[in-house]
């Protein structure tokens, strides 16, 4: 069974309070625990920070573990090439590495239409909610 690391960027650690209205009421704690209980025989770790260097610290041992990962890079998405380029050491490595999404960023604001992160991701899910999560894992446990 492979390893999969779901990474989650800045204000995630808020899901459930922030913004419900695009992000829904669901918390973080709740969404780990969904996943969990859908994949019970997954080796699946969870970590989130609001830190682009932890971020970046936590892809790098994820490519020493050889772990695949679903990656929610959140407003890093739109901006960080640093974290861009951390993914990069994963998929050229045949690692796997899909980028989630809750909202569908395309239907938003201009500045979240452009991703630096799709270029150098296996894949990217967005738009359906907490379901992305479980929709990337689902992939990477049946490929
Ligand atoms: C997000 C979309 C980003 O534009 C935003 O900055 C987030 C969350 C999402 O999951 O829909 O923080 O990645």
């Amino acid at each position: 069974m492979s390893k999969i690391l779901i990474l989650n960027g800045p204000n995630l650690n808020l899901l459930g309070r922030r913004e419900p209205d695009v992000y829904g009421s669901a918390s973080l704690a709740d969404l780990e625990r969904a996943l969990t209980t859908r994949f019970p025989s997954a080796e699946l770790e969870f970590f989130q920070t609001n830190s682009e260097e932890e971020l970046i610290s936590k892809l790098h041992q994820a490519f020493e573990a050889k772990s695949d990962v679903v990656l929610n890079p959140a407003a890093f998405t739109h901006y960080s090439y640093a974290l861009r380029d951390a993914c990069a050491v994963l998929t050229t490595s045949k690692l796997r590495l899909i980028e989630v999404h809750i909202s569908n960023p395309h239907a938003r604001e201009e500045f979240r239409h452009n991703s630096v992160i799709s270029g150098v991701a296996t894949g990217v899910i967005a738009g359906f909610g907490l379901s992305s999560y479980e929709l990337a894992v689902s992939w990477l446990l049946a490929n």
